[in-house]
């Protein structure tokens, strides 16, 4: 059965070695590159707090989430930073049941009311898997991504 698991002293380094296809590179960020930017936080209006995670089937690493958090923010409390399944693991649910997995989480915190998302304008997979979980795009293009949110509460 999946799980989702923090990132610890003890299995960082073999979350890093999770990759993508070539063809993908440009969609998600290294986990190297996440994990070292979840130390410091992100900052877009306002300041974000990263959660970095690995997705497991088993003892078996099979992907990588991170999600962004900061209450004070105006339109959307909770964002989607990182998601990614390893090029071997793909297409067997492992980046719908992450998804879910946030959503869950989120639709416990009376403090987020909305959460977004954004992704590479030719990502299709992407694109569809958020989208059928409700996600509406705004419109905006933020970093040349587009960007999505949920309406949780
Ligand atoms: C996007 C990603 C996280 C999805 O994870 P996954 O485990 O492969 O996807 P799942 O098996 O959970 O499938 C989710 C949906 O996508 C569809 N899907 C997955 N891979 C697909 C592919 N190669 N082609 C078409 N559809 C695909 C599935 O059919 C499923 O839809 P359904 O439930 O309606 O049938 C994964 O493909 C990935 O890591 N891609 C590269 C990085 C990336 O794009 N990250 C997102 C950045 S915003």
């Amino acid at each position: 059965m999946a799980e989702v698991r923090p990132v610890t002293i003890e299995n960082w380094q073999t979350l890093i070695n999770l990759k993508v296809r070539d063809d993908q590179k440009n969609f998600v960020a290294s986990n190297l590159y996440s994990i070292a930017q979840s130390k410091f936080g992100d900052e877009y209006e306002g300041l974000w707090d990263l959660f970095p995670f690995g997705i497991y089937e088993e003892d078996t690493p099979v992907g990588f989430l991170m999600y962004a958090l900061n209450f004070q923010h105006p339109t959307h409390q909770a964002y989607i930073q990182r998601l990614m399944v390893d090029e071997n693991f793909q297409g067997k649910g492992y980046g719908r049941f992450g998804m879910n997995w946030m959503l869950d989480l989120f639709r416990e915190d009376e403090r987020i009311k909305v959460v977004g998302i954004s992704y590479e304008p030719d990502n299709e997979v992407a694109r569809k898997l958020y989208a059928g979980l409700g996600f509406e795009e705004t419109g905006k293009i933020v970093d040349g991504e587009t960007e999505a949110m949920l309406k949780i509460r």
